[in-house]
């Protein structure tokens, strides 16, 4: 049916990570950052246009949105106007598959599903790279969503190529464990911690020097498939990146407690001689880099402190895609 789009896109969990704007309109980075897309946690969204509308409309998990949340959707889905050069307004229904706000990063499958569902519904025919410059206006993260495997968002010159590139399909031993230590939605939003760490933190341009390093030995590890070196990097990324905002002004942590049990239940994996590693976002929860043949094993551990519930095993996913006729009837998306 033209005109209208349905399409799935999976979060993704940077190994190395983007904390820092260097221009806050188009949401150019820092530093170039590198992520794994997550088969378990994904986002679909359905887009139409149709002239009978007079106002966009938002839903999210079957609730319609409030005025701030639709005119956030509606500014993003001006860009795709601007391009088609067209002024049709649309309705817009989208199921997160992950907990929305809570540092599990649904920011990034939500943006990267409406842009891929606004670019079908309007014709546009962006390529890949392209489409991620748009969802990367979304949100940061929602740049390197366009992809699967593990994927590079290059930090670029200027808009027009700030993208994301495939680095590699991830289709070796690899997943990951997530222990949403808690799934409610963070009292700082990473927007708002990166400006403030940018802005306030001595420690900020040390990060940026440091990041670009990692950026440059994490493809290394992965062109060699080296999963220790690979895990190495995503850890004491991840902990730098943390250490910023330690030193910001006010300073702040998305750390708990639960969080801290994490990371030592998988120090003390490793120690037993199970290579694992941890990586943390915007948010308490924290995720571990493992081999997917252990992730079980990993899993079993951390089951003495955190309920089945709160564990979820992942593989790396794929790309954003369409959705098929069955997948679209579920949730009565079928013209
Ligand atoms: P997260 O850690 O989940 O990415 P953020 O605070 O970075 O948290 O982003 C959450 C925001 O992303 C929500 O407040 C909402 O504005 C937007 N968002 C989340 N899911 C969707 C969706 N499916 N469609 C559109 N926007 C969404
Ligand atoms: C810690 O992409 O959510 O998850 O661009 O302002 O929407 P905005 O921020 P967002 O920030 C993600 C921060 C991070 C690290 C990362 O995903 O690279």
């Amino acid at each position: 049916m033209p005109n209208q789009a349905c399409v799935r896109a999976h979060t993704n969990i940077a190994l190395i990570k983007y904390w820092g704007k260097r221009d806050e309109t188009y949401f150019l980075p820092m530093n170039s950052s590198l992520s794994m897309t997550l088969d378990k946690l994904y986002t679909d969204t359905m887009v139409v246009f149709d002239e009978a509308f007079s106002q966009d409309s938002f839903y999210l998990n079957g609730e319609k949105q409030g005025e701030k949340e639709t005119q956030k959707i509606s500014k993003f889905i001006d860009l795709f106007r601007e391009e088609k050069k067209t002024a049709l307004r649309a309705r817009v229904e989208s199921i997160n598959h992950v907990p929305t706000a809570a540092g599990l990063a649904s920011s990034a499958s939500a943006f990267a599903a409406l842009a891929g569902a606004a670019n079908l519904a309007l014709g546009l025919d962006l390529d890949p790279q392209r489409l991620s410059t748009f969802a990367r206006r979304g949100s940061g993260s929602a740049t390197r969503s366009i992809y699967g495997g593990f994927v590079e968002w290059d930090m670029g010159t200027c808009s027009d190529d700030s993208f994301a590139v495939p680095v590699d399909d991830a289709n070796w031993d690899i997943g990951m464990v997530i222990v949403a230590v808690n799934q409610k939605a963070k009292e700082v939003s990473s927007r708002i911690g990166m400006k403030r760490t940018v802005e306030t933190s001595p420690f900020y341009p040390a990060w940026v020097e440091s990041a670009k390093k990692d950026i440059l030995d994490i493809k290394a590890a992965i062109a060699t498939k080296d999963f220790i070196r690979l895990g190495e990097i995503t850890e004491a990324n991840g902990m730098k990146m943390h250490g910023t905002m330690l030193g910001a002004e006010p300073p702040f942590s998305y750390w708990e407690p639960d969080s801290i049990v994490a990371i030592k239940t998988a120090q003390a994996l490793r120690k037993q001689g199970i290579p694992c590693y941890v990586t943390m976002d915007a948010g308490p929860n924290v995720k571990v880099l493992c081999r997917l043949s252990q992730a079980e094993t990993i899993k079993e551990a951390l089951l003495e402190h955190f309920t089945e519930d709160k564990l979820i095993i992942t593989k790396p996913g794929k790309g954003i895609r369409e959705l098929t006729a069955a997948e679209r009837a579920v949730y009565n998306w079928n013209d």
